[in-house]
């Protein structure tokens, strides 16, 4: 039960929900309460094929980084960022921006997953019935964000791990919600701080799969530490990498129904090839930072992880096809309303470690400052053409390609090439109203 404003209502209509009932709710008291769920039954939907999966990240995995993703990819499933699931209800009448998919249809079935943050079944379970409405092929629920704001006052994300039996209730109102539409998945971490012993990682997979009824989850192979106050990026990079927990878990699994998805560290085609073959069983791999710096390189995913053998397998698009067919999405985004600003980020590294690579981020975030977003957004194409030599413009990706050595030598000069470096000028999120900011200022 929820209260909501009459100023909302129509905006619950526009997107083909009941208006909550409205209560009376004496002051101080909390703004949503819920009885205690009963445990889901397992959903029935079949899940998708998750050999490789593209990670949630905030202010970056939006709908538009997917739709690159999408040019480059027909099979990968791809994440969405995640939605803080408290914010849905302020934003009902634009659910698109936050939940729009690619078109993941060829191949049968929808392959974007929605992933919410939160702790409320409430709000969970109303965020999770708004997908409904959209072609995803499953929810997640984000256990494994260790900022403060999340973990810390927020009293999600990774700290959720400390409750398994919440979690499970929280999974159960989600799968309600649905009616069992949609899966429900959980990504979390391997422990947090010293609760991090395997027997408490099995605990918390018995908790939330016998309660909540989730049958994947995907697992960031390190712990998150909350107590000592690390930035987000040194949660991904400080506490170690042990993939061999997630491997046993697929093992002590096998015979459970459960599916495991392995997370963290992983940054080429062969390293993710390596790890399915180490565990056959293992439900696929989920790759972050890798595919943001370098999107191009995953063009080859669909053969080599995915076995496909069809002409655009065989030969997939070259850097240029790439980018006329996203600027061609991005003019027609602009009809339609989208926001500038966040569609110039996804092709921010499309030539990432090749000549003209870096003129090419200059000079887009030059005519940024200069002419502002719309102009820059149609002036992709020039843009590449000004900056970016014929032949990368023509060059199929390469499967070998090394692990950049230009982006060691460009991280190390300073040049905004990686994750959590945006070139000034080109952040997303400058044009965001409060509301918005609401959303977008969670780091995960
Ligand atoms: C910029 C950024 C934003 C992230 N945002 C999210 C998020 O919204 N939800 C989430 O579950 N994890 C988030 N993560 C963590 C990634 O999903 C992933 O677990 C982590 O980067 C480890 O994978 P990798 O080594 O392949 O990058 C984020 C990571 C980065 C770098």
């Amino acid at each position: 039960m929820m209260l909501v404003s009459r100023g909302r209502a129509r905006a619950y209509a526009a997107v083909g929900l009941p208006r909550p009932a409205r209560l009376a709710r004496p002051r101080g008291a909390p703004l949503c309460t819920v009885a205690a769920p009963a445990p889901a039954p397992p959903v029935a939907v079949a899940p998708v094929d998750e050999t490789l999966s593209v990670a949630p990240m905030m202010d970056y995995t939006c709908r538009h980084f997917r739709h690159l993703m999408r040019l480059l990819s027909s099979r990968a499933v791809l994440y969405t960022e995640m939605v803080v699931a408290n914010a849905v209800q302020h934003n009902l009448g634009d659910l698109e921006r936050w939940y729009g998919c690619t078109d993941g249809h060829e191949h049968g079935a929808p392959r974007d997953v929605l992933q919410l943050g939160g702790s409320d079944a409430a709000m969970l379970a109303l965020a999770s019935r708004a997908a409904l409405a959209y072609p995803y092929s499953a929810i997640n629920l984000n256990c494994g964000c260790p900022s403060e704001r999340v973990a810390g006052s927020g009293a999600f994300g990774a700290s959720l791990m400390r409750d398994p039996a919440h979690v499970a209730a929280l999974c159960a109102a989600m799968a309600d919600a649905t009616g069992g539409a949609l899966p429900i998945s959980v990504k979390c971490r391997i422990g947090v701080d010293d609760d991090d012993s395997y027997e408490q990682l099995r605990a918390f997979v018995d908790a939330v799969s016998a309660g909540g009824g989730v049958r994947h989850f995907i697992v960031h192979a390190r712990k998150a530490i909350l107590n000592m106050k690390l930035s987000p990026a040194d949660n991904r990079k400080i506490p170690p990498l042990r993939p061999e927990l997630v491997h046993a878990l697929v093992a002590d699994y096998a015979g459970a129904g459960l599916r495991f998805t392995l997370n963290g560290g992983i940054t080429s085609l062969t390293d993710a090839r390596a790890q399915l073959d180490a565990s056959p069983r293992l439900a696929g791999v989920m790759i972050g930072r890798d595919v943001i710096n370098r999107p191009f390189y995953y063009a080859h995913a669909d053969r080599v992880l995915y076995g496909c053998a069809d002409a655009r397998a065989r030969a997939p698009p070259s850097r240029g096809d790439v980018l006329a067919a996203y600027a061609a999405y991005a003019r027609q985004q602009l009809q339609l309303g989208a926001r500038e600003s966040g569609l110039l980020k996804p092709v921010h590294n499309l030539f990432h470690g090749e000549a003209g690579g870096r003129a090419f981020r200059r000079q887009l975030a030059r005519t940024l400052d200069e002419h502002g977003a719309r102009a820059a957004v149609l002036a992709l194409e020039d843009v590449a053409a000004a900056c970016v030599p014929d032949r990368v413009l023509s060059a199929r990706a390469d499967e070998r390609a090394p692990d950049a050595p230009e982006r060691e030598a460009e991280r190390a000069a300073g040049v905004g090439v990686g994750v959590g470096t945006s070139s000034a000028g080109m952040d997303a999120s400058h044009s965001l109203s409060h509301a918005e900011r609401g959303v977008q200022s969670y780091v995960c």
